[in-house]
């Protein structure tokens, strides 16, 4: 087989290879962005499944009307302004196809969200760091993945002000611990932000919803795009995720999940501080699934995995997070699916490996 040359640049297969460990039995995961059963509403898809009519058949490009409608309310936005994707992962290859041209820069933080930049190499994506050069900025402003920090308000309003296409990425900020973080991005400057959120965190990632808002006439744009790629989403799983928004005990769960989070997260924190030599630092998130780590130089988390593997402990290198490339000594935990007891023996075990 004769590849095309795009190939080799949208996706690293050590990546792929490297992720695949997580799967092992009686591993002690810290490794994926994947929620915890025990905070998703089962009970409301389940509900939903016995309750909807399904409908068997294609459905609109840019999602079902019923859909969009109750995302404009909890919104504030018209269903014109809302596109349904396959997962917010389609609608980042979809800004892709319809905004960047090969050698368009892009400006990105750096760690940033890995298979964001597969997406974009795709259409021939140069990153830069300074906001000057870029054509373009892709920003994760919500307990980011894979740091889990959150943006300011200033940054905020600097890149609102900047006049470049704005990308930002939001799928945890419903998943605030305490305050809400700042304002979006969008709703400072809506003309130049495509905002785009997912219910795979909040919902469930087997529903494989996406949810983009932007100014209608990029909707268009986008919706036309994604023809190509899959004529439209599921439309079943479109009302199942109908159903489970606009169902009245539907924040009461999204009030649970964020209690749920933020005490796996003060468990990751307090066995961080009893266990990890004094040399490393880590953020602390105020919302998300996220805690990264950053070691002494001298230590390359990569081979610290294969390392953590032998000992059935995973995280994700921080090398994969880097957008130029080269080493890392950090490391992204994630706090969400690891029950409080593997938490504490994982942090210990992977403690003892470093010092
Ligand atoms: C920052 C970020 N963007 C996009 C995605 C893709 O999410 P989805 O499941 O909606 O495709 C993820 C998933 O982990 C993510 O962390």
């Amino acid at each position: 087989m004769t590849y095309s040359d795009r190939f080799a640049k949208i996706a690293d297969p050590t990546v792929m290879n490297l992720l695949k460990h997580t799967e092992t039995p009686n591993l002690i995961s810290f490794a994926g962005g994947t929620p915890n059963p025990e905070a998703l509403p089962l009970n409301l898809i389940k509900e939903a499944l016995s309750i909807i009519e399904p409908n068997p058949q294609y459905t609109p490009t840019q999602g079902i009307l019923s859909l969009r409608e109750t995302l404009a309310k909890m919104y504030s936005v018209t269903p014109e302004s809302i596109l349904i994707t396959s997962g917010s992962q389609q609608a980042l290859d979809l800004v892709g196809r319809v905004f960047i041209n090969p050698g368009d820069k892009m400006y990105v933080t750096n760690p940033t969200y890995f298979a964001a930049l597969y997406a974009f190499n795709a259409y021939g994506s140069k990153y830069v760091s300074d906001l000057e050069s870029a054509n373009t900025v892709y920003v994760i402003p919500n307990f980011g993945n894979p740091t889990g920090e959150t943006m300011d308000l200033t940054a905020r309003k600097q890149f609102s002000q900047s006049n470049k296409l704005i990308l930002e990425d939001d799928p945890y900020g419903q998943l605030y611990f305490d305050a809400k973080p700042p304002q979006s991005i969008y709703s400072l400057n809506s003309d130049k932000t495509i905002y785009l959120t997912s219910l795979s965190k909040i919902v469930g990632s087997a529903l494989r919803i996406g949810i983009v808002i932007g100014k209608p006439e990029t909707i268009e744009a986008l919706t036309r795009a994604k023809t190509g790629m899959d004529l439209c989403t599921s439309g079943l799983l479109q009302q199942i995720s109908n159903y489970v928004l606009s169902h009245p005990d539907y924040p009461n769960y999204l009030n649970a999940a964020r209690s749920y989070y933020k005490n796996k997260c003060q468990t990751m924190l307090s066995a961080l501080t009893k266990y990890m030599p004094k040399e490393a630092s880590w953020t602390s998130p105020a919302g998300g699934m996220f805690i990264w780590m950053t070691l002494p130089e001298s230590i390359d988390t990569q081979e610290l995995y294969y390392k953590a593997l032998e000992q059935n402990i995973a995280f994700v290198p921080g090398y994969i997070f880097q957008p130029f490339g080269g080493k890392s000594s950090s490391l992204r935990l994630s706090f969400a699916l690891p029950t409080s007891e593997q938490i504490n023996t994982g942090t210990e075990k992977l403690a003892k490996l470093i010092c």
